[in-house]
């Protein structure tokens, strides 16, 4: 009987050190189990992880309020098509310049974003002046403007070189007319 004493002494000193042991070692308990009926967020927060940290309480489901297309900034805000959300804001990845072609991809030595790339529409060939404005062939983008530089006088070999008065721009020289 002593013995039993001593044993079940033993035990209870053991376990109790295991637990100070835990406590001290920042051990935290495993996740909780995957949601199931009646385990919902609205009513136990934790079932949210990191992927989908918010709660929508109406619908009972985590998700992601930052990324989540159909729950952009707020539950149940719906980007409209062809929206992405970033950041909780539904925002046109094909035109938005701090969010060009993704998410947080700022547009920075450019003025435009143009069918998800950044572009500079002063000189882009396939983006001259607005988006979509493509430069013919042999022709140039030069301030915005399509030009022929074999022709044009104000653009006349180079964009921004201007013939003087008198002079035509032909083969992309200034000549007397
Ligand atoms: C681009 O997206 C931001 C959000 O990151 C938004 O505040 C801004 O209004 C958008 N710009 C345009 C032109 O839609
Ligand atoms: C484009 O330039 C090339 C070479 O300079 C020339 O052979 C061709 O005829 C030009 N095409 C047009 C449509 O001007």
């Amino acid at each position: 009987m002593e013995s039993l004493k001593i044993f079940s002494l033993l035990l209870l000193t053991i376990t109790s050190s295991f637990v100070a042991l835990s406590a001290a070692s920042g051990w935290s308990p495993p996740p909780p189990p995957v949601p199931s009926a009646g385990y919902t967020c609205d009513k136990h927060p934790g079932v949210c992880n990191v992927a989908t940290p918010n709660c929508c309480k109406k619908t009972k489901t985590c998700v992601n309020l930052n990324t989540d297309k159909l729950n952009c900034g707020k539950c149940g805000k719906q980007c409209a098509s062809g929206k992405q959300c970033c950041k909780g804001k539904c925002v046109n990845i094909q035109k938005n310049r701090s969010n060009c072609g993704a998410c947080g991809y700022t547009c920075l030595n450019t003025d435009h974003c143009c069918t998800g790339i950044c572009v500079n529409l002063k000189t882009n060939i396939l983006n001259c002046g607005a988006c979509g404005n493509k430069c013919g062939l042999n022709l140039s983008c030069c301030n915005g403007k399509i030009a022929n530089l074999q022709t044009n006088k104000k653009h006349c070999g180079v964009c921004q070189k201007k013939c003087g008065k008198g002079n035509v721009c032909s083969n992309g020289m200034c000549d007397y007319a």
